[in-house]
């Protein structure tokens, strides 16, 4: 075991109760994708009614077991997809010394995989909160943190850090990889749509995307990195401005550069526009692209019905609609 390990695990905290139960939720990356995996800051707000909950218990059969809506079957032979799922598992009880009696773990999520909604690191979260929950140890937030990162990586092979964090928070938080994240109160008048293209996103290929680009286009990359980087911080300051037309206007030009890293589409950029053209102070994709969702800003309440039914014409599968009024 390592310190940290050492200095929280005792036994009498690792006797297992009947059931663990674990819950994260969805959330929605306002600005700053992409480049917050090069250090740059994003803001990230939870987005709290699309969940998921997972339950442990024993399993008499006598092998950890899995059901989920994407797989159910032992442990051992998950699909590709939930291979760091199957290195949760083992992690977590490896990391806290929890003993080594066969699991059965149920997986329920309203959170669309693949979109950009954070889908991989709250099952992550409810999955290791739930286990803990099961042998009754009380994990910190560092040490979920620390274990949840280790299982994106494996998902996405290069991650910020920062799904994990919002899909376990329930606070707005400006995030930098290198610095201590930042929560602050979100009050806008204004609402956000968010909207699914119904298209699979794919956070891995479009991480590794960028990293091509990078490689093959070092002083790019970096000029739209550090760009994208100041209309994070641009965008601060006009929500603490409370000024939704400065955050749209940041939002669309967040949304230009990350085109021009090679993340979006013809399909999200057809739906921004549909927004755009419904009166939207502005909209961009959110998560990694290449699919998944996009976000658009509305003035008021009848604009963001007006902008969900555009989006849905121009291909939308499915809007939400946050009123950000005292959002958090
Ligand atoms: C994915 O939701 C956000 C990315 O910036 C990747 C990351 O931050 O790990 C694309």
């Amino acid at each position: 075991m390592t310190d940290w390990q050492n200095k929280y695990v005792s036994q009498d905290m690792v006797r297992a109760s009947n059931c663990g139960y674990g819950h994260a939720h969805s959330k929605i990356i306002l600005m700053g994708e992409h480049a917050v995996v090069y250090d740059y800051p994003a803001i990230a707000i939870p987005f709290t009614s699309v969940q998921v909950r997972v339950k442990v218990q024993a399993n008499q059969i006598g092998r950890d077991f899995i059901q989920s809506s994407i797989y159910t079957g032992p442990l051992t032979t998950v699909p590709k997809q939930m291979e760091n799922i199957q290195a949760l598992v083992n992690l977590t009880r490896d990391s806290f010394q929890f003993d080594r009696k066969a699991l059965l773990i149920k997986i329920d999520s309203d959170i669309p995989a693949g979109r950009g909604m954070g889908s991989s690191a709250a099952v992550s979260v409810a999955l290791v909160r739930a286990i803990c929950d099961y042998f009754n140890y009380s994990i910190s937030d560092y040490q979920l943190h620390l274990l949840v990162n280790q299982a994106e990586a494996i998902a996405h092979e290069s991650t910020s850090g920062l799904d994990t964090l919002i899909t376990a928070s329930d606070k707005p938080v400006i995030y930098r990889k290198s610095q201590k994240p930042f929560n602050f109160p979100l009050d806008l008048n204004a609402y956000l749509v968010l909207a699914d293209s119904g298209m699979e996103g794919r956070t891995q290929q479009a991480v590794s995307r960028v990293l091509q680009l990078k490689l093959q286009q070092k002083e790019f990359v970096a000029e739209l990195m550090e760009s994208i980087g100041n209309f994070v911080e641009q965008a601060y300051t006009a929500i603490q401005d409370k000024n939704p037309a400065e955050l749209g206007r940041l939002m669309t030009y967040n949304h230009y550069y990350l085109n021009q890293l090679g993340v979006s589409n013809e399909r999200l950029d057809r739906i921004i526009n549909a927004s755009w053209m419904a009166g939207a102070l502005g909209a961009k994709l959110t998560g990694g692209g290449m699919g998944g969702c996009v976000i658009t800003l509305a003035e008021n309440l009848n604009q963001a019905k007006a902008i969900a039914k555009a989006m849905k014409q121009a291909g939308a599968h499915k809007t939400w609609t946050l009123n950000l009024n005292k959002f958090a």
